[in-house]
């Protein structure tokens, strides 16, 4: 998927100020950047929430051209918050995302959608008495079972993800990424906003930097996630090493003002 020369304004205050972003299927492209650079707002052009100038492409094919209907069985969409105002079960929250794709009305898949996110046997218990992590899990199985196979012939396709981890426990985060990488290594595309650097190093294919409203550096992490980009986008200073045995980056707190390279 491609958005060339992206531009967002709300009301009168500009938000993205001219973003070219690319994402390939096969690979997991991470957005990342600090709070307000226009991470939510760049992923709500691409699916078509947010009005834009510019041309954003998926699979070659402006979305301004697609029908609701072609949108949703192409890419599937887990907003950064979601809220479910009525007293649905879990099992009905996916089925929702089921019907909203093509990915046909096989009564198994619900269930098999909550199994891949630990959510197993959740499926008759009200999504409003589940806990924050699970309810966020519950919203992942929902946008699965929307585009359920990662590639149809030939054609892939996508999973946009705003902060799929942010309440989620360690082992939970990483359930979650692992779909992310599977769906991707399966033939599909994944985008997916972050905020832990070092869980990006380690998932990510690629990396795009967001700050103020514009692209700061995009590539692979080990080229983006770098002190210069901690020190001028963030402006925090802490040293980035590399994860032992591989060649990725790796921030740990402590190495705060250490002079690391
Ligand atoms: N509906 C809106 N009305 C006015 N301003 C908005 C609106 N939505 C977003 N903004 C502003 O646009 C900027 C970018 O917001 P956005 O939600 O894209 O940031 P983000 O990078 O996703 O941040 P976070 O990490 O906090 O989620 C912020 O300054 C925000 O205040
Ligand atoms: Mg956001």
């Amino acid at each position: 998927m491609q958005a060339k020369d992206i531009r967002v304004s709300i009301g009168r205050k500009d938000i993205l100020h001219g973003v070219n972003f690319r994402a390939q299927p096969g690979k997991v492209t991470a957005i990342i950047g600090p709070n307000g650079s226009g991470k939510s707002s760049l992923l709500k052009a691409m699916t078509g929430e947010h009005d834009y100038t510019g041309e954003i492409t998926l699979n070659g094919q402006d979305i301004r051209t697609m029908r609701p209907w072609e949108l949703a069985s192409l890419r599937g969409v887990l907003p950064q918050a979601a809220t479910v105002a009525f007293p649905y079960t879990v099992t009905e929250i996916v089925r929702m995302g089921q019907m909203g794709g093509l990915a046909g009305d096989d009564p198994t898949l619900p269930a098999r959608a909550l199994a891949r996110v630990d959510l197993a046997g959740f499926g008759p218990r009200f999504y409003s008495d589940l806990s924050g992590g699970e309810q966020q899990r519950v919203q992942l199985a929902r946008v699965l079972a929307q585009v359920w196979d990662p590639s149809v012939d030939g054609q892939p396709r996508w999973l946009f993800l705003d902060e799929p981890v942010a309440s989620l426990d360690i082992a939970h985060q990483f359930t979650v990424l692992d779909v992310a990488r599977d769906f991707a290594l399966a033939g599909g595309g994944v985008v997916v906003v972050m905020h832990d650097l070092n869980l990006t190093a380690m998932f990510a294919d690629n990396v795009t930097v967001m700050h103020q409203g514009r692209i700061a550096a995009s590539g692979a992490p080990a080229d983006t996630i770098t002190r210069g980009l901690l020190q001028d986008v963030y402006g925090c200073s802490i040293g980035v090493s590399r994860a032992p045995g591989k060649d990725v980056p790796y921030l740990l707190p402590q190495m705060r003002d250490t002079g690391v390279a």
